[in-house]
């Protein structure tokens, strides 16, 4: 298996004996998870999802990256959350940070849709200027405001620029199998569309149209990455704590969290992973915050974070554990030259490969921050491909549900998402929130 957790650094914080004791609750949110009898079990689609999907869209999807990469040199990818956080940190990972700026005969890819400003809105405008472009709108309730105001400008844009005719064939929508405004207007115009699974939530759809589409257009193989999850959903299928890192990774965290730990870092020493600690933040954090209860999930880069962040970890508030990201080859070296006159005096790393630096990085800090007090989890992830990232997705998605199951709530609502969104709607004068605005607009006077 290419996904493995190392837990010898945080077991100085809890015995053997405890964790043995959560293999009763592992089994039994496993077998609520499994059985469909748990909360939130409308919203199980992901599991099955690399085994079971829709052929016949794949192959849809596959051919709608062709038709883009040949008709555009950008693909504006317009959602916000689930709806498009998947999709990016998939990109960056495999293919850079920096994406768009590499030379490389795939199109760049923009995210708009998932911020209101005025600026990065005319900033993106800017960038695409002489480009041919793609639309990929992304919404499954198809009323979120800001994928939605995002949509209107671009496709005002795109039918200014081209016809509306032309237009139609440059804008993919992903929404609702059949309801929603979204769906109903891409009927009505033509546009091409694929589906949100209906038991599939934003935060895990990673792996259906939302993600796949974009992804494929950056030209990485979404077969790997499929076979990749696929892989993953048989080999973390035992609910036997001992056989399961995936499982022992939810049950470690929950032990933690009762012992005060209530905030989780996510930490890597490799920026392409920046977007990835972005989805991992969202799928944690919007599926286990809930009902007063939860592990606040935070991130870092080191070394650049080491210092900045690095001293609150190893010296703060002691609420925190840390999970470390171990990619053990991305397929890359840098020797470090050598110097004559050692004028640096660092000698002793002439001819060290740049990866061993980083490891030994690592490794002296992880023993400094449980010196510090605090438990470090490593995840092990051997390679940087799409089979091993469709892993790593497939692991994070499936010991969040067992995890938010463990913590007593429901893993696959969003309530608070959806009260901000309540309140702006009613604010910007929405019909039907007449009530609310009235209510909202006399406390914000006062
Ligand atoms: O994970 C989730 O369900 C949310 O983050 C949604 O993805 C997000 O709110 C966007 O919703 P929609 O796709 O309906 O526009």
């Amino acid at each position: 298996m290419s996904i493995r957790l190392e837990d010898k650094y945080a077991r100085a914080f809890f015995t053997p004996a405890e964790l043995a004791a959560f293999d009763k609750e592992v089994k039994e949110a496993d077998e609520l998870l499994r059985s469909g009898k748990g909360p939130g079990s409308d919203f199980l689609g992901w599991i099955k999802l690399p085994k079971n999907y829709d052929k016949e869209e794949f192959a849809r999807i596959q051919a709608a990256a062709k038709k883009i990469q040949k008709k555009a040199q950008a693909l504006i990818v317009i959602g916000i959350g689930g709806s498009y956080l998947g999709a990016r940190a998939v990109i960056e990972f495999l293919k850079s940070n920096n994406y768009n700026s590499l030379k490389k005969n795939t199109p760049d890819v923009y995210f708009a849709g998932n911020i209101i400003s005025a600026d990065a809105t005319r900033e993106l405008f800017e960038l695409c200027e002489g480009k041919d472009i793609c639309v990929n709108v992304i919404s499954k309730s198809g009323t979120t405001t800001e994928p939605a105001v995002a949509f209107r400008i671009f496709r005002d844009y795109l039918e200014k620029k081209y016809g509306e005719e032309e237009a139609k064939e440059r804008i993919f929508v992903t929404t609702d199998r059949a309801r929603g405004t979204l769906k109903q207007f891409s009927t009505e115009k033509g546009y091409e569309t694929f589906v949100v699974p209906d038991d599939v939530g934003g935060r895990f759809s990673v792996l259906s149209a939302v993600g796949l589409l974009p992804i494929a257009v950056a030209g990485i193989d979404i077969v790997k990455l499929m076979e990749g999850a696929a892989s993953a959903s048989e080999e973390f299928k035992n609910p036997d704590l001992s056989k399961n890192d995936c499982y022992r990774y939810a049950a470690i965290r929950n032990l933690l969290y009762r012992k005060g730990k209530t905030l989780e870092v996510l930490a890597s020493y490799e920026p392409f992973t920046a977007m990835f600690s972005e989805w991992w933040k969202q799928l944690y954090g919007e599926s286990e915050g809930k009902d007063q209860k939860g592990i606040f999930p935070a991130s870092v880069i080191f070394s650049t974070d080491l210092h900045s962040l690095g001293q609150f970890i190893q010296d703060g508030t002691r609420n925190l554990f840390e999970t470390v990201l171990d990619l053990e080859d991305t397929g890359c070296s840098f020797p470090i030259p050598a110097d004559a006159a050692n004028v640096d005096g660092l000698n002793f790393l002439s001819g060290m490969d740049m990866n061993k630096v980083k490891k030994t990085a690592m490794e002296g800090t992880i023993l400094a921050h449980v010196d510090g007090g605090v438990p470090n989890l490593v995840v092990k992830i051997s390679e940087r491909n799409e089979f091993v990232l469709g892993e790593l997705l497939y692991f994070f998605e499936l010991s969040c549900a067992i995890s938010g199951y463990l913590l007593g709530v429901n893993p696959f609502n969003q309530p608070g998402v959806e009260s901000y969104k309540k309140n702006m709607f009613a604010l910007l004068g929405k019909p039907g929130y007449e009530d609310l605005r009235a209510d909202l607009e006399a406390r914000l006077k006062n």
